[in-house]
């Protein structure tokens, strides 16, 4: 099987983040898609219970169970793999993992008896956090024995940069409050997981100044966080206008050949040429006046030094389609 270099070869838990609606989910399945290839299987995980990757993928809301809801784009490199999705609740989560460490059958009806579920999901956020993120790193270290390793990557669609973080940290804290027993071995194989070479956060936003700076801080922020890595920035729904930097200059500054417009308006067929072109300098100049804000905010991005990928703007909804065109996009730029 022909392998390809990436910029994240060795990595099998990729955590995507970003500011609020700038394409999370979106750029989550497409990752998912993009690894799916060489029959390679890959876990799509939502970890906020929204059901945005059932939306994304066309399917009927997901169970707590890992379904397959996608093909990946075979290639020169072989047959499409496998992206297979699961919704994680914490919930859910703390009864699977009370089956295989305590070997509670059933547990679930006595515990929502008694009321501990309650207990979990509201009195402790913190356990919460670590539960989803156990469940991503129980799935990274899955192995069966026909095949080894059960995913080849997981990819999870995980919250906001304002709350990765802590998400990301919290089984660190819950490390320090358990000092002894399975819930600590529990939370420190996470972090094993998460603060390895492994794992990388990248960060998805779109070329506008407020999710920039929060791409920014969150990059800083993870700095902070001993041993977890910043991954790629996913530069979403980027529609470059084809100009020259010079050109863009003058149409910024409506320094624009008019009569030239005018004429190639008329080339083309259309009589009104002269009124024409003067509303299409109008709108190029402001056109051209976004794209130079959008290439100053693309420079702050590429000097935080981590790799930088541009995803299309996709016309209309998405679809699947869409999303094998952005999935191929992120291979061309090997993000995957
Ligand atoms: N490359 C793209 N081109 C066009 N539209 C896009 C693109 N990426 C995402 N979108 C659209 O933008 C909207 C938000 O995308 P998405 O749900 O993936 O964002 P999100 O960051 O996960 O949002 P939330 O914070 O609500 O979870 C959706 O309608 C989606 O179809
Ligand atoms: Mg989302």
């Amino acid at each position: 099987m022909a392998t390809r270099d990436t910029d994240w070869d060795g990595v099998r838990l990729h955590v995507v983040t970003g500011k609020g609606g700038t394409g999370k989910t979106t750029v989550a399945g497409a990752l998912a898609l993009a690894l799916a290839t060489a029959g390679k299987k890959v876990l799509l995980m939502e970890v906020e219970g929204r059901q945005g990757i059932a939306q994304l993928f066309d399917v009927p809301p997901l169970p707590y169970e890992e379904r397959r809801v996608a093909v990946g784009p075979g290639g020169t490199d072989g047959a499409g793999g496998d992206v297979f999705a699961l919704v994680a609740d914490p919930e859910s989560a703390l009864l699977e993992y009370l089956e295989m460490f305590y070997g509670m059958r059933h547990a679930g009806t006595a515990l929502t008896r008694l009321g501990v579920i309650d207990f979990a999901t509201t009195i402790a956020p913190g356990l919460r956090d670590v539960l989803l993120t156990g469940k991503a790193a129980e799935a990274v270290r899955r192995k069966d024995r026909s095949r080894g390793r059960v995913y080849d990557a997981v990819v999870m669609d995980a919250p906001p940069t304002g709350r990765i973080g802590r998400f990301l940290n919290v089984s660190a804290e819950v490390s320090d409050l358990a000092r002894v027993g399975p819930i600590r071995g529990h939370a420190d194989t996470v972090q094993s997981v998460i603060r390895s070479p492994q794992t990388v956060v990248h960060f998805v936003t779109v070329l506008e100044e407020m999710p920039v700076q929060e791409t920014l801080d969150g990059i800083a922020e993870l700095k902070t966080l001993d041993g977890i890595r910043a991954g790629g920035i996913m530069i979403n729904m980027a529609r470059p206008l084809e100009l020259s930097p010079d050109q863009l200059r003058k149409a910024a500054a409506g320094r624009l050949d008019q009569h030239q417009l005018a004429l190639g308006l008329k080339a083309a067929g259309l009589d009104d040429g002269e009124n024409l072109a003067v509303a299409l300098a109008v709108e190029l100049s402001q056109q051209a006046k976004t794209a130079i804000a959008q290439r100053e905010l693309q420079d702050r991005l590429a000097a935080a030094g981590q790799p930088c990928y541009e995803l299309p703007w996709i016309n209309g909804s998405i679809g699947l389609g869409g999303l094998y065109r952005l999935a191929a996009a992120l291979r061309q730029q090997r993000a995957a």
